[in-house]
C-alpha cells in the first residue's frame, strides 16, 4: 500500500496521507483537504469517517472481533470483574492486585452523594422515565462538585471527578429505581465490591441484611463489561464532541445517556422486550413480525436486529446468549418471551432479506431478558446500559482531553435558497 491516496479535482491531483493503525485499519487523512482544494467530503451519519485515533477499543464488525485495550471481550468476560474492565479502559492496563485495591477503595470512599440531591429524586413525577432523570442527575452535579467546572484540572484533579462520577453513579441509579417504585432509598455500603453494592441498594431492604446471589453478581458483573465501551458510537462520540468544547466531565457524560436513550442505540434493550411481549400478546406469530419489519411500507423494525458496524455477528450478543441461558437455568425462570426470542431469531437468520443486508441479532436482544430475569423493570434496562457504558466514555472524554484535540465542528453542504429578498409580512 502506497502512503498516499491520490485524490484528482479537474485537472489537479492531491496526494493525501495514508494513517495505519496497530490492527492495520487504513485511513486517509483528509484534514487538509479543505485548505488545498477547497471540498470537503460529505458522510451522513458518518459512515466512513474517522473522528479520532483511540487506543481504547478496538472492533472489527465483519470479523465480530472486539478488544478493550488489546484483551478480548470473551476473556475480559470470563475472567474479570467492571472495576477491573473500568480500570483498564481507564488508565490502560490491568491493575495489579494493590492498583485494584486502590481504586476499589478510592470508589467506596465517594459513593455517597449530596443529602441535598435526593430533593431532585422527589420532585420528578412517578412515571417519569429514569434515562430522563438519569441524564439530569448526572449534569446536576456539577452543582455540588463545581472544581469539575475547571477545564485546566491537574490530572490528580481530574481523576478524582472521575472516580467521584463512577462511584456515584451507582448510587444514583440505584436510587431512581427505589424512587420509582415508592421504596425507601438504601445507602451504599463500603464492605461490598461495586456490582455487590449496586445490587444491595436496588435490591435490598433498609430493616434486614439480604444476600446477594453470586449467580446474580456475576451475571451483572458480565453485563456492565460487555457493555462498557464501543468505541465511536452514537453516545461516545457525543461525549467526545461535547467534551471538546471543554465542557465539564458530568455535562459531557449526561449528553452521552441523552444520546444512548433512543431506541436505534441503547434504548433498543428497553424496545426489544417491549416488541417481544407485543408479539407474544398479539399470539406469538413470529413470521408475521418478521414479514411486517421486511414491508417497507411499515416503519416497523425488528429491536435489536442489525448493527451500525456489526456485519456478521455482534461478539457480546454470543456471550449474552450463554450468560442468558444460564442465569434463567440457575434461577429458574421460565420466560414466555425467550422462546419468542429464539424463534424470531430463527426465522430471522433463514430469511433472505436479513441475511442479505447482514442482520444479526446485537448485544441489546438478550441483554433484557436477563435483566428481567434479575428482577429490574423495563424501563430500567437503557439506565443499566449507562452504567455500564459509564467507564468507555469516562476514558474516551479522558482520551480526547489528553490528545488535546480541536473542537468537534463538522462542515456542511448547503442545500438551501439563495438571497432572498425580503418581503413585508403586509405582502407575504
Ligand atoms: N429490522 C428491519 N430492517 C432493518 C433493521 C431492522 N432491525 N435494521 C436495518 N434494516 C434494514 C434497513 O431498512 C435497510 O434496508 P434497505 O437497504 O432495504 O433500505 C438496511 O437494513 C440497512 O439499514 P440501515 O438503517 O441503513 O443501517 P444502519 O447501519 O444505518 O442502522 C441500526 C443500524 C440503527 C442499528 C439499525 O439496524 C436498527 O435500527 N436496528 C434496530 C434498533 C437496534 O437494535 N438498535 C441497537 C443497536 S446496538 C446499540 O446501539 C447498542
Amino acid at each position: 500500500m502506497s502512503e498516499t491516496a491520490t485524490v484528482k479535482l479537474g485537472d489537479k491531483t492531491y496526494d493525501l496521507p495514508i494513517v495505519t493503525g496497530t490492527e492495520n485499519e487504513n485511513a486517509i487523512d483528509i484534514s487538509k483537504l479543505r485548505d488545498l482544494t477547497g471540498f470537503i467530503t460529505l458522510d451522513s451519519g458518518y459512515k466512513n469517517t474517522g473522528a479520532t485515533k483511540s487506543a481504547i477499543t478496538y472492533l472489527d464488525g465483519e470479523q465480530g472481533i472486539l478488544k478493550y485495550r488489546g484483551y478480548s471481550i470473551e476473556e475480559l468476560a470470563e475472567k474479570s470483574s467492571f472495576l477491573e474492565v473500568s480500570y483498564l479502559l481507564l488508565y490502560g492496563n490491568l491493575p495489579t492486585k494493590e492498583q485494584l485495591d486502590n481504586f476499589q477503595s478510592a470508589i467506596s470512599r465517594h459513593t455517597l452523594i449530596h443529602e441535598d440531591m435526593k430533593k431532585f429524586f422527589d420532585g420528578f413525577p412517578s412515571k417519569s422515565h429514569p434515562m430522563g432523570q438519569l441524564s439530569s442527575l448526572v449534569v446536576s452535579l456539577s452543582s455540588f462538585y463545581p472544581e469539575s467546572l475547571n477545564s485546566n484540572q491537574t490530572a490528580e484533579e481530574q481523576n478524582l471527578t472521575i472516580i467521584k462520577l463512577i462511584a456515584k453513579m451507582a448510587t444514583v441509579v440505584s436510587w431512581i429505581y427505589k424512587k420509582s417504585i415508592g421504596h425507601p432509598i438504601i445507602y451504599p455500603q463500603n464492605k461490598y465490591d461495586y456490582v455487590t453494592n449496586f445490587l444491595n441498594m436496588t435490591f435490598g431492604q433498609r430493616t434486614e441484611e439480604i444476600e446477594i446471589d453470586p449467580v446474580v453478581v456475576s451475571a451483572m458483573n458480565t453485563l456492565l463489561i460487555l457493555h462498557a465501551d464501543h468505541e465511536q458510537n452514537c453516545s461516545t462520540s457525543t461525549v467526545r464532541m461535547v467534551g471538546s468544547s471543554d465542557c465539564n466531565l458530568y455535562a459531557s457524560i449526561a449528553a452521552g445517556i441523552s444520546a444512548l436513550w433512543g431506541p436505534l442505540h441503547g434504548g433498543a434493550n428497553q424496545a426489544v422486550i417491549e416488541m417481544l411481549e407485543k408479539i407474544k400478546e398479539d399470539g406469538g406469530d413470529t413470521e408475521k413480525w418478521i414479514n411486517k419489519a421486511k414491508d417497507k411500507n411499515d416503519g416497523f423494525r425488528l429491536m435489536g436486529f442489525g448493527h451500525r458496524v456489526y456485519k456478521n455477528f455482534d461478539p457480546r450478543a454470543k456471550i449474552i446468549k450463554k450468560a442468558c441461558d444460564e442465569v434463567l437455568e440457575k434461577l429458574g425462570i421460565d420466560d414466555p418471551v425467550l422462546e419468542i426470542a429464539k424463534k424470531l431469531e430463527a426465522a430471522a437468520l433463514n430469511d433472505p432479506y436479513f441475511v442479505e443486508r447482514k442482520l444479526y441479532p446485537n448485544v441489546d436482544f438478550y441483554s433484557g431478558i436477563i435483566y428481567r430475569a434479575l428482577g429490574f423493570p423495563t424501563d430500567m434496562f437503557t439506565v443499566l446500559f449507562a452504567l455500564g457504558r459509564l467507564p468507555g466514555w469516562v476514558a474516551q472524554w479522558k482520551e480526547m482531553k489528553e490528545n488535546k484535540e480541536p473542537i468537534g465542528r463538522p462542515r456542511q453542504v448547503y442545500i438551501g435558497e439563495v438571497n432572498r429578498d425580503f418581503v413585508d409580512i403586509s405582502q407575504r
